[in-house]
This record gives C-alpha cells, structure tokens and sequence, in this order.
C-alpha cells in the first residue's frame, strides 16, 4: 500500500474486518506511523521519517516475522502470571519493566519496583533484567550482578542531538 496520510488516518479510524485486513491495518500503521505508535502520520523535514520509509521489503519482512514469531506465545498478563505460569529451573525471563523515572508512559498506573524485586528473589529461573540507571535501582537490586550500559536515547538514532542514556543490566547468574 502507498504511504499517504490519507490512507494513514482512514485505516487508523477502520478497524479491520477480517484477521487479514487486520493484520494488514497493524503493518500499515506499525510502519508508517511515528515512533511506530500507530497514532500519528510519521513525516519530518529533514529525512522524511515512517511515512518515507520504502515499502519494497515488506513481504521480506512479514517472512521474517512469521519465522520469528514461528512457536512463540504471547501472553498479555501481569508479571506475576506469567511468573506463576512459567517459572522454572530451566527456563529464563528478560525482563524490561516500566523505568524508574517514567512509568507513568504506560498506562498501568505507577509500577512497584519493590514489590516487583520480592517477586524476582522467589524465582527459579534465570532472568535478565533492563532498568534505567537511578538511584534507587543499585539499591533495590545489590544482592545480584549488576553491569553498568549506556546507549544513544531517543527514537531518531541519526539525531546527533540525541542524548545517551544509562541503563543497568542486572542477573541472577
Ligand atoms: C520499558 S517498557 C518495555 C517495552 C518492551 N520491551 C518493548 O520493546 O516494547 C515496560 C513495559 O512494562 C509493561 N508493564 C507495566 N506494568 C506491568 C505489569 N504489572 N506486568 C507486566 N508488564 C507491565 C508496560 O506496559 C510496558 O510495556
């Protein structure tokens, strides 16, 4: 499909009929969409952005995505379910709950980083957790290694202006 504003905002307001034209809406609006949020038309003056992007490997796309996403299940509930659905000796969790500062982006109402740390130290899978660099996160993690990573912030990684941002990696092996 051709990248138009009109089109953009026609299928933002038309929720798909069948599974197909469904999926379909999504990568239209996942593509072509600001910060891929499927709200906004994503132009800009200088390099064009979503909206410009060529459309020419989507069918190469949507075969990598069905490979990825070949035996995969995705679940939709709150960390404790899903603790309580697969926790196990052998299994292992990446982890990349709300930041410290900036849980409030996610519609969840504010997250409890405390009460999420007693959930982990129950635990007897491995997991990987990403956090924001903040006071409180050494703190509330000490007893498990912790390795200090910084990387370019922003959604527009060509923007020089874009500042970095640190984060932890913190693991229970
Ligand atoms: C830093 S973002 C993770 C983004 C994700 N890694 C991605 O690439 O899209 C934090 C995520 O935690 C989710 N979240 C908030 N509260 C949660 C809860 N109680 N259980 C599970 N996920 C939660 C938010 O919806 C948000 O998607």
């Amino acid at each position: 499909m051709v990248s138009s504003r009109e089109l953009f905002y026609q299928l933002v307001n038309s929720p798909g009929i069948t599974e197909i034209q469904k999926a379909a809406r999504f990568l239209y609006l996942i593509k072509r969409s600001f910060g891929s949020k499927g709200e906004t038309f994503g132009t800009s003056r200088k390099s064009g952005g979503a909206g410009f992007a060529s459309h020419y490997n989507m069918v190469e796309l949507m075969k990598k995505v069905h490979t990825r996403l070949d035996r995969t299940i995705m679940e939709n509930l709150s960390y404790e379910l899903i603790f309580d659905k697969y926790d196990g000796p052998a299994n292992f969790f990446y982890l990349d709950p709300p930041y410290f500062k900036g849980d409030k982006y996610y519609g969840f109402g504010s997250f409890d980083h405390s009460l999420f740390a007693n959930h982990l130290k129950r635990l007897s899978a491995r997991w990987l957790l990403s956090i924001d660099d903040c006071d409180r996160s050494p703190e509330l993690f000490k007893q498990y290694e912790i390795i200090p990573v910084a990387r370019q912030q922003g959604i527009n990684m060509k923007n020089p202006k874009s500042t970095v941002f640190k984060e932890l990696l913190i693991m229970n092996y």
